[in-house]
């Protein structure tokens, strides 16, 4: 059984509604914080879900590393392990071999990498990744493994990295089988080049998923190429199904991305940002470490349903994050958390009352006021 999407408003070509699971509803457009090892960082998960996080990502790469996945099947899964009871997507570990590990070595069969931590060698095939996320770690939403070509690449090695993701696609789906209460999502590849999206599109369709996500973006080609690509590639994927954009990104993006059709979105940066003591707002990002915040003592926004957005002074985040206090940390984590869940809240309501266009308008207007 594929979980039902079930689309409430379009409004061009964004849409909102709600993707149903068996633990529980994700209002999409959905923003999904990056648990990568077991933990949002800097927030418990009763935190996280007083934001309005619907759904959180895991990361196969760190969890096989660490704490391993027998050991995280001895312990009762994932969701049991850090206490999240509501629906969790996991990344295959194709894309952090590439960006994390030390030498790592690319054939047919599988991708051999040394771990980041000890250096100790691991060998990561589809198969093995679909079992470690839907049987070891108990994820509710599997990704295929793939393989992310870096940018800038020729259409030559983006050809070859496309079609390597879509023999993978056939092996993870035939690893998945059919699953009553798990889905399993396909990855398009292909970099900047219209043909390669298009190809890699109708080789997943062909296999058949339960949602399909565009990979390879947000990996250095910028906002406007990454928008260039968005503007022909969420198309091509069936209407009826979600569609997520890996590893993205900052809050234009999220409009931007939206507005041209996609339903899902991870990124690490509203916790590293909060870490490095920036906030996000609808006015931009600001660094809390910036001199002129030593007396302000207004809160970040007085509006929003988050502890750490209204009541605390920018005075007393400054302190913080001069201090290198970790409160600091924390609250700029919750912060950012609680403001990309109320600008993904914010999209859905504006598409549900056919005003997007005018949303988009009044956000960049804003957005970019103080230079961001
Ligand atoms: N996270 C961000 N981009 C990608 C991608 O292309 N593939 C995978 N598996 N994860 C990602």
């Amino acid at each position: 059984m594929t979980f039902p999407l079930d689309i409430s408003a379009t409004d061009g070509r964004a849409r909102t509604g709600v993707l149903r699971t068996p633990r529980g509803d994700i209002r999409t457009p959905a923003f999904m914080p990056v648990g990568t090892a077991a933990t949002v960082k800097a927030l418990t998960v009763d935190q996280v879900a007083q934001t309005g996080a619907d759904i959180l990502l895991g990361n196969t790469y760190h969890l096989m590393l660490r704490p391993g996945p027998e050991r995280m099947e001895r312990l009762g899964g994932l969701h049991k392990f850090m206490r999240w009871d509501r629906p969790i997507l996991t990344d295959s570990g194709g894309f952090q071999v590439m960006s994390l590990s030390g030498i790592s070595k690319l054939t047919e069969e599988a991708v051999t990498f040394s771990s980041h931590i000890d250096g100790s060698k691991h060998v990561l095939t589809p198969e093995r990744s679909i079992e470690i996320q839907a049987d070891r770690l108990g994820s509710d939403i599997v990704m295929q493994l793939d393989e992310c070509v870096a940018w800038p690449a020729e259409e030559a090695r983006a050809r070859s990295g496309m079609e390597l993701s879509a023999r993978w696609a056939k092996r993870s789906k035939d690893a998945f089988g059919t699953r009553d209460l798990q889905a399993l999502f396909g990855i398009q590849q292909g970099s900047t080049f219209e043909t390669l999206r298009r190809e890699s599109s109708e080789r997943l369709q062909e296999i058949g998923f339960d949602g399909y996500a565009i990979g390879g973006l947000a990996v250095g080609e910028g906002h406007q190429a990454m928008c260039e690509v968005l503007d022909y590639a969420p198309d091509m994927l069936p209407a009826d199904r979600p569609r997520y954009l890996m590893g993205v990104g900052k809050p234009v993006d999220l409009v931007e991305a939206v507005w041209r059709g996609i339903d899902m979105f991870d990124c690490v940066l509203p916790t590293r940002a909060g870490r490095h003591g920036q906030a996000w707002t609808w006015d931009g990002p600001i660094n809390l470490r910036n001199a002129r915040f030593a007396e302000d003592q207004d809160p970040l926004d007085t509006d929003a349903p988050c502890p750490a957005s209204a009541d605390y002074s920018k005075a007393y985040l400054h302190h913080l994050i001069r201090a290198d206090e970790i409160l600091g940390k924390i609250l700029l984590s919750w912060h950012n958390i609680a403001f990309f869940q109320t600008l993904t809240a914010a999209m859905r309501e504006a598409i549900a009352h056919g005003r997007f266009d005018q949303f988009r308008r009044d956000f960049h207007a804003r957005h970019s006021s103080n230079g961001a």
